[in-house]
């Protein structure tokens, strides 16, 4: 649960700084009775993202099969001008992490 969180924490935030420079990014957690729910949003960018940005677009592919292999929900795209990654994860996963 713990690494999942991180995980998407850090492709997440990684995304906005890279994608949506200058942008006001929020990251919300939730405790539910049946598992964790974690949002993170950023607002349009301000600036253009740089041009030579390295990554192969594998970074949220990887945290949907991620979420899946946990039992979890996971949703990521663009939410007015700016972007939203959610995902749902129930307390009692699998083993696989
Ligand atoms: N916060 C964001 N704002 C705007 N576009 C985004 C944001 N996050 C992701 N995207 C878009 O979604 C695409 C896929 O994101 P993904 O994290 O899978 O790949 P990447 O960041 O380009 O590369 P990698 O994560 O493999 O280093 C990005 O290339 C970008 O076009
Ligand atoms: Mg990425």
């Amino acid at each position: 649960m713990q690494r999942a969180l991180y995980r998407i924490a850090q492709e997440a935030l990684t995304n906005a700084a890279k994608h949506a420079p200058g942008a006001l990014v929020r990251v919300g957690v939730e405790c539910r009775r049946d598992s964790v729910a974690i949002t993170v949003s950023n607002t349009a960018p301000t600036r253009s993202p740089a041009f030579d940005l390295p990554g192969g677009g594998n970074g949220l592919i990887g945290l949907r099969e991620r979420m899946a292999l946990l039992g979890g929900t996971f949703t990521a795209g663009a939410d007015g001008d700016g972007y939203t990654v959610s995902a749902t994860i129930p307390h009692h996963t699998s083993t696989a992490e």
